[in-house]
């Protein structure tokens, strides 16, 4: 058969994908957009609609992606060539691969700032300043767009040296140590955050839902965040699913991520919200929600230089095996389809990602020549990818398992070819076929007319 020719690279043990996928769901999505998305939609309204939303749809939709992965042993391009070939599903991979590359591209700006943020914790530099002061450097680091570059760039080498090394060596090993630490940490920064003065705004700004501010944008909003955060919907979980064993349990594996993602983006809304209403700061900061209410809970915390300089290195780590997971498909995808070397594919995708990425730091200046139709560039990369791509990217991949791939295939690959139960799997297929395309096609369909 064609996929023994040449030997894959693999996951080599069942924690090593939960921890992989879990490693490219868990990052800034969790604590940096999810608190944005949340000021920005109306606080506990988003919150209640983004949770139906990962655990009715978010599971479905990484288990067909698994499903897909594992049973064609391809990228996310490939994967689709072999399923239905001669047709045109291929194109639900070519979608993946150009929003990874987006994705890629204004991610590593952000993931560039939690180094930037590294430097400062070390030298202690946010020590006795006020929330002014903080604001005033945030936005004053924003344009020194060169600076941003350069850390984008840093950022982007390190994913590519880790990606160089292949699945095994490289994402397993790194994704398995450190995130365990980061649910620790932000438990213990969510319970300064809830102890401060005027916390229980911020509590009851995330818990009590207003349900009068549930609009198309609030539905859509909570639909992207939903897919950035698990990084469903452009075949991440296509192309870890194709490295994941005969004998691993796939049902298992997507609600143990799905958990664990959205206790980190819990945590962070724990952390963030009282913090950012016991001091001042808006809940519609957006980017400043996280990056300038974090140092100021920091400077009221014994101990605080230490957690700082660990929460950053830690949010970086978090970003790298997302990071990881983005360049992965991109990798996946030039190695396999366009017979490019690995070492070269890597290579390849970063530096287009550099130059892209660019523009998205860029376009955060003050001043910046860089948007379009008065968007930043940066902004319009997220918007196109999250709230656009990975919403229809995912109502393919379902209405693909569900109508094409069918129900029995699909049951063979949950039950492992009936080796396990997969208890779960008539009411998730039933999902996938029915509910799922019809429940994000109407979200997405409500967002655009808004
Ligand atoms: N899920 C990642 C996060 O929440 O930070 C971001 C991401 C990674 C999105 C990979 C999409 C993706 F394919």
């Amino acid at each position: 058969m064609a996929e023994e020719k040449k030997k894959r690279d693999g996951f080599g043990s069942k924690l090593g994908i939960i921890a992989a996928a879990a490693g490219s769901a868990i990052g800034l999505g969790n604590i940096y957009r999810f608190p944005c998305e949340v000021g920005n939609n109306g606080g506990a309204a988003f919150l209640l609609v983004y949770l139906v939303v990962v655990l009715f749809l978010g599971i479905p939709v990484m288990l067909s992606e698994l499903v897909i992965g594992r049973r064609t042993q391809s990228n996310s391009v490939g994967a689709f060539k072999k399923l239905a070939p001669k047709s045109a599903w291929p194109i639900v991979g070519y979608m993946g691969v150009l929003c990874g590359f987006l994705i890629f591209a204004f991610y590593s700006t952000v993931s560039g700032w939690t180094l930037e943020y590294i430097v400062k914790s070390v030298s202690n530099s946010f020590q006795g300043k006020d929330l002014a002061t903080i604001e005033q450097e945030f936005t004053a680091f924003h344009d020194m767009g060169w600076r941003n570059v350069m850390w984008q760039g840093i950022f982007i080498f390190l994913t590519g040296f880790v990606v160089f090394k292949g699945v095994q060596n490289g994402i397993e090993k790194y994704a398995k140590i450190l995130m365990p630490l980061l649910l620790v940490i932000l438990i213990v920064l969510g319970v300064r955050s809830m102890t401060l003065p005027g916390a229980k705004e911020g509590l009851a700004f995330l818990f009590k839902p207003d349900f009068s501010k549930i609009t198309g944008k609030v539905l859509i909003s909570a639909l992207g965040q939903g897919f950035f955060s698990l990084s469903l919907g452009m075949g991440v979980l296509i192309t870890y699913g194709s490295y994941v064993k005969k004998s691993d349990n796939l049902t298992s594996t997507a609600f143990s991520v799905v958990l664990a993602d959205t206790a980190i983006a819990l945590l962070a809304g724990l952390v963030i919200f009282p913090a950012a209403f016991s001091f001042g700061v808006k809940p519609e900061a957006g980017m400043g929600l996280v990056f300038n209410t974090l140092p100021m809970l920091f400077n009221q915390m014994a101990g605080g230089y230490w957690f700082c300089l660990i929460f950053f290195v830690l949010l970086a780590i978090a970003a790298l095996t997302s990071t990881i997971s983005l360049l992965e498909v991109l990798v996946a995808y030039l190695s396999e389809e366009l017979h490019m070397k690995r070492q070269w594919a890597t290579v390849v995708a970063c530096a287009g990602t550099m130059l892209l990425g660019a523009f998205a730091s860029l376009s955060l200046m003050s001043n910046t020549p860089f948007t379009i139709g008065g968007r930043s560039m940066f902004d319009l990369m997220d918007f196109v990818s999250s709230n656009i791509l990975l919403p229809v990217g995912g109502v393919l991949i379902v209405i693909f398992v569900g109508w094409k791939l069918g129900k029995q295939k699909f049951f063979d690959e949950v039950t492992n070819e009936n080796i396990i139960k997969a208890k779960l799997k008539k009411i998730i297929f039933f999902i996938v076929k029915y509910l799922a395309p019809v429940a994000i096609a109407i979200v997405f369909i409500s967002g655009l007319i808004k």
